[in-house]
């Protein structure tokens, strides 16, 4: 195939200079004078291109016979998948479709428990009861990098019925599991391998950057094509290889998942993205990599900073490292990560990925130049050097979580529960039914459907003297907390 055509973005070009009469949707009719005031602010295109399959030339994604399926190749062999599926609604709808497409009610998968919340609402819409791979933190970096081949292994063995493994890799942090070895094991079980790397978009395109999953062998892999490259927010991809997940049933779930008016920028977004990392991705990224290791040598030598590299590979379960992502250790400036964040973006209008108590991870992508870089080296030496001690700058030493709880009823059961709120100090015993999640590391220490024991209670009360974020619960304070009502 033309890896420089655009069929997709080519066809709305043709169908907006078309001028259509239109007396069907949308409302706005493709007039962008029609509310000025949004028109100014967007430009016209966004409403003179917001076409749909009723416009005459314009293929319908769920239906694909014309420009999308053509579009729909082009990216599955620029990857080189099976078949590749775009997506209006991110990595999320992804990750639930995988879930969906692999394991239904009742069935076994084995998923990490540092998962993105989209893997959990898989496992509501599909009944599937998990299996948690428990969080392996790296020491120094005091976050679970990756996932180790050889407790999901073990976790194999002892749970033959598994009919999938679920894993997300790479993480926020750019450090990658050895997707390659889950893929095999997972195969000598003939279960499917479902790989979230909605922070891999960019891995297929150049030698010097990890394999991703679709390069490896896995069933399923989902890419946030708007995170590492260059489609719009919430535009994201689909991989399918071999024959483990039906095709025709995975798509029936997408069109079950995705909107039936699915936007046109958006898959026409992915389009380019996927023209541009298919014909020039590979300059780019080389571009992209030299930036980011020369911004790594240089944090490197700011006092007080250290950014981390490849050389954690073989730690803690990590495969591979992603170099375009610098995870930057602030702590030793004085500074956590929070309070280093907060000066970049008060005095410098600089904002990272991703913040944990003694990191500020920032993504290098191909939006960036030398220019970029430098400012960026510039703002953290400047904050490094005040190096102020401060009340709030403290970091907590001990944000492990006791153990993975035991799950009473599995997660859809939960949701459709009936639940009631009781004081936090009389939870021992209960089955929460909410989640609660300190937040970073954003790895939930309680799910519903899962036994509050003493040790939890514990460590919930020390969460909340330390100050710590909770996400998830009703009641963020933790004074109370929603537990499932067995009498109901
Ligand atoms: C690991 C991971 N998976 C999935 C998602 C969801 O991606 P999207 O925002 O494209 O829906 C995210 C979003 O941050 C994520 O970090």
């Amino acid at each position: 195939m033309n890896q420089q055509h655009t069929p997709f973005l080519d066809s709305l070009v043709r169908a907006k200079n078309a001028h259509e009469y239109s007396f069907h949707m949308p409302g706005h009719k493709f007039i962008a004078e029609l509310n000025p005031q949004i028109t100014d602010f967007m430009g016209e295109t966004a409403f003179e291109a917001d076409l749909n399959e009723i416009s005459p030339g314009v293929d319908y994604l769920h239906a694909s016979k014309g420009s999308l399926l053509e579009a729909q190749r082009l990216a599955a062999e620029a990857v080189g998948a099976d078949r590749s599926y775009f997506l209006i609604n991110g990595s999320t709808v992804g990750n639930q479709a995988s879930m969906l497409a692999a394991v239904h009610d009742g069935q076994t998968v084995i998923v990490p428990r540092a998962a993105h919340r989209s893997v959990y609402a898989g496992l509501i819409l599909s009944g599937a009861n998990p299996i948690y791979v428990p969080p392996v933190y790296h020491p120094q970096v005091e976050f679970p990098l990756a996932v180790p081949l050889e407790i999901v292994r073990d976790l194999l063995a002892a749970n033959p019925d598994a009919r999938a493994i679920q894993i997300t890799s790479p993480n926020y942090y750019g450090y990658l599991s050895d997707v390659g070895g889950m893929a095999n094991l997972a195969h000598e079980h003939n279960i499917p391998l479902l790989v979230d790397e909605a922070h891999g978009a960019h891995l297929p395109f150049h030698p010097d950057l990890p394999p991703s999953g679709v390069q490896v062998g896995a069933d399923l892999v989902v890419q946030s094509s708007h995170k590492t490259v260059g489609a719009l927010t919430q535009a994201a991809l689909l991989h399918l290889n071999g024959s483990r997940i039906v095709a025709a049933h995975l798509e029936q779930i997408l069109s079950m998942m995705q909107s039936s008016s699915p936007s046109v920028l958006l898959t026409a977004s992915l389009d380019a993205a996927r023209q541009q990392m298919a014909t020039q991705g590979y300059e780019l990224l080389t571009t992209t990599i030299q930036l980011a290791a020369y911004a790594r040598q240089s944090i490197r030598k700011i006092s007080g900073l250290w950014c981390y590299g490849d050389e954690l590979v073989g730690e803690t379960g990590i495969f591979a490292h992603d170099p375009t992502k610098l995870v930057i250790r602030v702590v030793d400036s004085s500074m956590n990560g929070h309070v280093f964040a907060e000066h970049l973006a008060q005095e410098y209008n600089l904002y990272g990925e991703f913040v944990d108590p003694k990191h500020i991870i920032c993504s290098i992508t191909i939006a960036d130049n030398e220019q970029r870089i430098d400012y960026l080296l510039n703002a953290l030496r400047a904050v490094a050097a005040k190096g102020k001690l401060t009340a709030t700058s403290s970091v907590n030493q001990h944000l492990k979580a006791p153990h993975v709880p035991e799950m009473v009823i599995n997660p859809r059961q939960a949701n459709f529960a009936v639940s009631k709120r009781i004081p936090l100090a009389q939870a021992v015993g209960e089955i929460c039914a909410e989640q609660i999640m300190p937040y970073p590391p954003g790895i939930p220490l309680l799910l519903p459907g899962e036994r509050i024991d003493s040790d939890m209670l514990d460590y919930l009360h020390y969460i909340k003297a330390q100050g710590i974020k909770i996400v998830g619960p009703e009641d963020t304070s933790l004074e109370f907390v929603r537990v499932i009502d067995k009498s109901a």
